[in-house]
């Protein structure tokens, strides 16, 4: 391990690369990483790289978010086949067909799509800024929202209004047992429940506080409280603990009753692909310029909003 370390760090000198990652990585990679964020802050962190190569350690959508936002830069990745469910729920063509049948409305599309799929929306949102980005729309303007129907309800409960929903869903936020969770809940009273939107409205209504990765790492840390369980991808508890001292987390098992709700997408990276990318500068993320301006559009609308 120590060798493939050195080898990154050197390889990255050479390159003149950053290491952007996500929250829901592999520990070991969150300790090799430069920096470390949730979507929103990540697309932000990619707009502004000095670096000339950025190696994004997440999944295809966020490695191609920084594509878009930064045209002239190598955008490469550690594994290609690292998807994400709510994206691959929602191919353009039918997403098309969606939009045509549903005219003079707003489509607002969560991060987690394809660039094909941003293409054809209005704007972005992130988990971070999506309540945000819903009250920024006129009241008397329809809305559909895209991928992921969970986070779609929680909106449309937390601003009032009607959107119409894309039936997406994140396969690792489904599996949170309500069962279970309330097993735990039972063993450790006192702990709040800390849940990402991504859940389904039986484990949400669960919740005493439901935001983005970096919304639950800030509210642990800011509350009163010593002991949380966390409904979300139990990779963010790595940073929480490095972050918050003398607190408890506990992360909701899922149906099988073991806590294994590790993104299969997001775990597919590993520090031996990050070392062979780097090495190779591939696999590289590619874009059509077309498309690219398309997608840029409605993130472009999304940054300066949030
Ligand atoms: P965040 O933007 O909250 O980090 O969420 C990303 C994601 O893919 C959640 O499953
Ligand atoms: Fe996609 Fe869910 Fe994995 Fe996030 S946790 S990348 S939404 S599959």
């Amino acid at each position: 391990m120590k060798n493939i370390i050195e080898k990154i760090n050197r390889l990255k000198k050479e390159r003149n690369a950053v290491i952007l990652a996500h929250y829901y990585q592999d520990p070991q990679i969150q300790d090799i990483a430069d920096f470390l964020g949730d979507s929103l802050a990540l697309a932000r962190k990619a707009r502004d790289s000095k670096a000339d190569i950025i190696l994004f350690c997440g999944v295809h959508f966020m490695a191609e978010t920084a594509k878009i936002l930064n045209p002239e830069k190598i955008v490469i990745v550690p594994d290609m086949e690292a998807g994400c469910s709510l994206a691959d729920s929602c191919p353009a063509d039918k997403f098309k067909e969606w939009i045509e049948n549903h005219p003079n409305h707003t489509v607002v599309s969560y991060i987690n799509c394809s660039a094909e799929t941003k293409a054809l929306s209005d704007i972005i949102c992130t988990s971070s800024n999506a309540e945000k980005i819903i009250n920024s729309i006129p009241k008397d303007r329809k809305i559909l929202f895209a991928p992921d129907k969970y986070l779609g309800s929680f909106l449309k409960k937390k601003t009032g209004r009607e959107l119409e929903l894309w039936d997406g869903t994140c396969q690792v936020h489904i599996e949170f047992s309500e069962i279970e969770l309330q097993k735990l809940s039972a063993k450790q009273p006192e702990a709040l429940i800390l849940a990402h939107p991504e859940c389904p409205p039986n484990i949400l209504d669960y919740a005493d506080y439901v935001g983005s990765t970096s919304g639950i790492i800030n509210f642990a840390k800011q509350s009163t409280g010593k002991e949380f369980i966390i409904a979300t991808e139990p990779g963010v508890i790595y940073e929480m603990k490095k972050q918050i001292q003398g607190k408890q987390f506990y992360p909701v098992p899922n149906l099988d009753g073991c806590s294994c709700n590790v993104c299969p997408f997001m775990r597919l990276n590993t520090p031996e692909k990050i070392a062979l990318a780097l090495e190779n500068l591939s696999p590289r993320i590619e874009l059509d310029e077309e498309l690219r301006l398309k997608a840029l559009k409605p993130l472009e609308k999304m940054l300066e909003l949030s």
